[in-house]
């Protein structure tokens, strides 16, 4: 298994001499669509008994949110700041999984503070992403945010799947998370056409989170030109197989305005507008 210059060196927390961190976050080994490679599950499930504890943060392996990597330091399982962002927004598995995602987020996000204008995000659910930023933005309170989802949406047309947690209420309920921010404006319907009643003219930070090609690239026709420069653009789904529709629909659009995406392990994608 090893490289062609032979193994890579020990992880630097494998050494007796390196204290453990007073909180780390620990990730599930979660992994997606395994149905697609049954045969491939034993032998996974045989590494991951093998490699010990792959949830604790001080150990050499990430495996979760389908990328396994050996001998990275993921400094964010271990970053105060950020452990307590995610623990504050009371994560389940699947969403601690997705830990490397959260990060690149509130990276982005943070990264984001000194660009004129507001942030937004297509695709919201039960708002976990948003108010883990949040909490590691302490409240964002000099910005506005914006979040727009169906929340209770009738598959179709330019509509990305219902998921678990879909329901008549969900909308009241993911109010209720984010009551605490009174910068924050959750709008519900359907993206593009509700961008219409209320969106920004000018965003910092712009995540697109719709699992559908027709309703991102909606969402990047009514919101790209309101992106100031030096602002950001998070693909949640570019760089999965499962949404490769909405990759090349990413791609053509960017590739018009001359900007580059890119793929990030985690399977997002991130754009800077210039
Ligand atoms: C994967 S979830 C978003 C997860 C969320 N960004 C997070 O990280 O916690 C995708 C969401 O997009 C919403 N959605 C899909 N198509 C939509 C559309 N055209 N307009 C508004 N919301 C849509 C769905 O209702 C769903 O809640």
């Amino acid at each position: 298994m090893g490289g062609m210059d032979g193994p890579p060196p020990p992880h630097p927390a494998a050494s007796q001499d390196d204290p453990a961190p007073a909180i780390g976050l620990r990730v599930a080994p979660l992994f997606y669509r395994l149905d697609l490679v049954p045969a491939t599950v034993p032998a996974l499930q045989q590494f991951v008994a093998a490699a010990g504890d792959v949830s604790d943060p001080r150990t050499p392996w990430f495996v979760g949110d389908n990328l396994i990597t050996y001998g990275r330091n993921c400094g964010f399982l271990t970053d105060q700041r950020f452990v307590a962002a995610v623990l504050a927004a009371d994560p389940r598995d699947s969403e601690r999984a997705m830990a490397w995602r959260t990060h690149t987020l509130c990276w982005a996000a943070e990264s984001c503070r000194g660009i004129e204008g507001d942030y937004v995000e297509c695709g919201t659910y039960e708002g976990y992403s948003m108010a883990v930023v949040l909490h590691y933005l302490e409240g964002l309170p000099e910005r506005r945010c914006w979040f727009y989802d169906l929340f209770d949406p009738t598959p179709g047309p330019g509509i990305g799947k219902r998921l678990g947690a879909h329901a008549p209420d969900l909308y009241d309920r993911v109010c209720r998370r984010f009551a605490p921010w009174p910068n924050v404006t959750v709008t519900r319907g359907k993206v593009p056409e509700v961008l219409a009643a209320g969106a920004p003219d000018r965003i910092a930070f712009l995540h697109v989170d719709l699992n559908d090609a027709a309703a991102e690239l909606g969402a990047l026709d009514a919101l790209f030109d309101r992106v100031s420069p030096g602002g950001m653009i998070v693909f949640d789904d570019y760089g999965w197989t499962g949404y490769r529709a909405q990759k090349a629909a990413e791609d053509a659009f960017l590739r018009r305005h001359g900007l580059p995406v890119l793929e990030l392990p985690t399977g997002q994608g991130l754009v800077i507008k210039r």
